[in-house]
């Protein structure tokens, strides 16, 4: 597969890496500091892109792939509120794009999971959930992206679960998450579901980037002939036959 890499900072180097050790070509990479400010991304000669780069520049990345005809795997957060352009634009050119905030395989099997175990507990009410996160001390945001996406996943499935709060026990009906900060973790998130006689727990740790570029590049694998648009359900579920 020939990939034009769109985005070579932390991530587009991380690709780079994954796809070739999956025997895959980089046919292209534009970023204006790798290309001495070169605005025009090139993607001749690509079977897909693949861009990473920042909110600003995503849709016109998109658009210039569309009217060459090529799919577009993205990662790039905070350009959603542009999801309705992007449709049009996917339409227009019946194009191929595959989008996920979170590309790690692992994360998107824990959604999963997570829904199933909360179904479960609907029907066991001595168990009480709670949600861990630990990541590096840089990160400003809190609680994670992550564990609210979970916390949003259980809610969908258990009657008693309403919302969420943040490093506090809460009502009832709140699921309480604990932040953690500590040095260079890159991500770790644990459901805990506790009685009074026992406790189950499901956990994801990330070790570094290479899982968000992993899903990158088989989303990438898995775009080639596709049109319309796909997320990593599609993809977890394509794996799951
Ligand atoms: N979905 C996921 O799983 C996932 C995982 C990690 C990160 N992300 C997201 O992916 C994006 C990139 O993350 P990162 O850590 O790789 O950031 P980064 O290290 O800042 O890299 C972004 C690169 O894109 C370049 N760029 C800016 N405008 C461009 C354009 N028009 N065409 C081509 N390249 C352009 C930047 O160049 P300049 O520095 O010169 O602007 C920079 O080199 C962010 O939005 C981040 O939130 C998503």
């Amino acid at each position: 597969m020939n990939i034009a890499l769109i985005g070579y900072g932390k991530m587009g180097r991380t690709i780079e890496k994954v796809a070739v050790s999956r025997g895959h070509h980089i046919q292209s990479i534009s970023d204006p500091t790798f290309n001495d400010n070169q605005e025009n991304i090139s993607i001749n000669g690509a079977d897909v892109a693949i861009e990473f780069t920042k909110p600003a520049s995503a849709i016109m990345n998109y658009s210039a792939c569309f009217k060459a005809g090529l799919p577009v795997v993205s990662g790039t957060t905070g350009w959603l509120h542009n999801w309705s352009q992007l449709k049009e634009m996917v339409e227009l050119h019946n194009a191929g794009f595959f989008y996920a905030s979170n590309f790690s395989l692992g994360v998107n099997i824990l959604h999963k999971v997570n829904e199933v175990l909360a179904k479960i507990m609907n029907h066991q009410p001595d168990y009480k959930v709670h949600i861990e996160e630990i990541h590096h001390t840089e990160k400003e945001d809190a609680p994670s992206g992550t564990a609210i996406s979970l916390s949003h996943g259980i809610e969908n499935m258990h009657n008693s679960y309403h919302s969420w709060i943040l490093d506090n026990q809460g009502s009832i009906n709140e699921i309480p998450i604990y932040a953690k900060r500590e040095n260079k973790v890159p991500g770790t998130h644990t459901i805990h579901w506790k009685s009074d006689i026992d406790e189950i727990m499901i956990k994801h740790e990330a070790y570094s980037r290479a899982g968000f570029a992993t899903g990158a590049v088989l989303a990438a694998e898995f775009m080639i002939g596709r049109r319309g648009i796909f997320s990593m359900d599609e993809l977890l579920d394509m794996k799951q036959r």
